[in-house]
């Protein structure tokens, strides 16, 4: 097990609700330190860079539409093992598949609508960690 960084986005259905704290709660409860956070509105064309990986996808111009609707925080979270460990508390993409207790079964709406995005590998932590912040803000 090491310390690892990873990049968490709390999504527009969950900043519309007013749950970032609520969210913030479980990261910081369950050994993930939040080490860099902001609240930003994406526009289309950042949501579309962001995700591009799934452009062509039957769910992509939703997807993008979704993530421009509304702020989001976008977060850099610290841990032992934290890109696995976000997963395990972030639980299914479709939160009728989510394990109780886990942050999309707690909140998520829908497959689309579902409240959290989590790095899925160290690649794509990279990436997406320098894709919202600079080393300076980012701090342990
Ligand atoms: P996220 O972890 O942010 O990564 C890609 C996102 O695409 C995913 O969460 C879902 O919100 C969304 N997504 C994936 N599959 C579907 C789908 N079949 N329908 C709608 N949205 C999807």
């Amino acid at each position: 097990m090491t310390v690892q960084r990873t990049l968490s986005i709390i999504k527009p259905d969950a900043t519309n609700r007013n749950l970032t704290g609520r969210i913030n709660t479980v990261f910081e409860e369950n050994g993930l330190r939040i080490v860099a956070q902001k609240r930003i509105r994406l526009t289309i064309e950042q949501a579309k860079a962001f995700y591009k990986e799934h452009d062509g996808k039957p769910f992509f111009d939703g997807l993008v539409q979704f993530m421009a609707s509304a702020p989001v925080v976008v977060q850099v979270l610290e841990g032992e093992d934290a890109i696995a460990q976000n997963r395990r508390l972030m639980g299914a993409t479709d939160p009728s598949q989510a394990e109780e207790g886990t942050i999309r079964k707690m909140f998520a709406l829908s497959k689309g609508e579902n409240s959290v995005h989590g790095s899925d590998s160290e690649t794509s932590a990279a990436r997406e960690i320098s894709f919202f912040f600079n080393a300076l803000e980012i701090t342990g």
